[in-house]
């Protein structure tokens, strides 16, 4: 059963990154489109640019352009399935990965909630959020937009502070990218394709179509550009536990969030103004480094702590802790063998692996798993200590 749960994670994760690419790199494409485009040299009806390109040896030219009534054209791409599949595959995934095997939902050291509890907080902020979030952009606080986006950005800080709060760090981060993701993708089939299907409608029945729905399509296409940074991090955020198992982990997320979206605005942004939103990216991204560096060993006590410890001795915490799952005769069955690439059956693994073993066990203290075998701070303390001298093998 187990090797099947990892092929469907690998089918589905193969399939949620391509999906992506396809979304976010035509979103890209489109945006550039938008900002390169020139009015044509001799003005044509319904012409509002165009422009030439080339590519893979072909050359290219694209017009944008307003359709008059009654003219529709005989064959109109649309760009929709590929958001769709990628929330398919990234929700599977969640469910997969964070509510059926349960082994990265909670951490009993940040709170005692159960599985179910968990479970059903995820489900309901992916659906409440969504409508709420929709609900402020069309009510009349949308039309003064910096109040509108101060009070996104409140909302995110307070569902990101509660996650931290109740889930393990690496499920909080998950549920926060989930959420962005969840608002992208509505944002595209709720708002954004049924304003074009109107302006079409109208065209097609004759009459002239209401640009304005456009207009407004584009605001939710504005801040679907804003999310993607900061949600392609939260998708790359369990790899660094530094940011997520951080006491401070809700504040690095949020400082991660201001620098993606800065950047996002320093690139896209027009006039020379938005350039200078790298300064408060670079700020934040500083930030953020600052408060994920765990903070140094506490000075050694007394002379005895200072001592080396023998690897003996670290070899039978290494045994008691980490082999049930890192070896490959492995006695917990959670996950497949050597998870995350790594067994400490042979005392060389054990110090190969020793900087891999501070960050996770010493510093980030994300391992053991949910520290599933009772891992003691004294041996945390040990393995640190052993490690500091150089991870001898003697
Ligand atoms: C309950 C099972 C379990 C136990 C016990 C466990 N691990 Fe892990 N470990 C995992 C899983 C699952 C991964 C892959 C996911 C990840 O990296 O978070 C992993 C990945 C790792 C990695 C590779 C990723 C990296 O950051 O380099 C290291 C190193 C590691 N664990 C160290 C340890 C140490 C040291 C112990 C004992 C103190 C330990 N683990 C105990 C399940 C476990």
């Amino acid at each position: 059963m187990n090797w099947l749960g990892d092929w469907a994670n690998l089918l589905l994760r193969w399939t949620h990154f391509i999906a992506g690419i396809a979304w976010i790199g035509s979103s890209f494409y489109f945006i550039w489109l938008d900002r390169t485009l020139t009015a044509p040299a001799i003005a044509r009806p319904g012409v509002e640019g165009d422009l030439w390109m080339v590519h893979s040896g072909g050359f290219y030219q694209v017009e944008k352009r307003r359709p008059g009534p009654g003219e529709v054209p005989p064959v109109l791409h649309w760009f929709k399935w590929e958001a769709m599949l990628t929330w398919i595959t990234g929700i599977s995934l969640l469910v997969l990965v964070y509510y059926l095997s349960g082994a990265y939902l909670l951490d009993p050291g940040t709170a005692r909630i159960g599985r179910g509890t968990a479970i059903a907080l995820g489900i309901a902020l992916l659906v409440f959020g969504w409508l709420v979030y929709d609900w402020l952009w069309r009510s009349p606080l949308a039309r003064q937009r910096g109040v509108a986006a101060g009070t996104s950005l409140a909302l995110l800080m307070g569902v990101t502070v509660l996650l931290c709060r109740l889930l393990s760090g690496r499920a909080a981060y998950m549920h926060v990218g989930s959420l962005l993701g969840t608002i992208m993708v509505a944002n595209v089939w709720m708002r954004i394709l049924p304003a074009q299907q109107q302006m079409l409608d109208a065209t097609r029945a004759g009459r002239p179509a209401d640009f304005t729905l456009g207009e407004r399509a584009k605001q939710r296409s504005v801040h679907n550009s804003y999310m993607t940074f900061p949600l392609l991090f939260i998708m790359l955020s369990n790899h660094y536990p530094a940011t997520y198992a951080s006491p401070a982990n809700w504040l690095i997320l949020l400082l991660l969030f201001v620098a993606g979206a800065a950047v996002r605005h320093a690139m896209i942004g027009r006039g020379r103004v938005a350039k200078w939103a790298v300064l408060p990216a670079a700020l934040a991204l500083a930030a953020a480094i600052f408060f994920a560096t765990p903070k140094g060993a506490a000075a050694p006590a007394s002379a005895a702590s200072t001592s080396v410890p023998a690897f003996v001795t670290v070899r039978s915490v290494i045994a008691q802790r980490c082999l049930p799952c890192h070896s490959q005769f492995q006695s917990d069955g959670t996950f497949g063998p050597a998870p995350g690439g790594v067994t400490f059956d042979t005392p060389e693994s054990i110090a190969r692996l020793a900087q891999r073993i501070n960050v996770r066990a010493v510093e980030t203290k994300t391992m053991p798993l949910a520290n599933k075998t009772g891992m003691t701070p004294e041996e945390r303390e040990l393995l640190g200590r052993w490690i500091a001298a150089g991870a001898p093998l003697r």
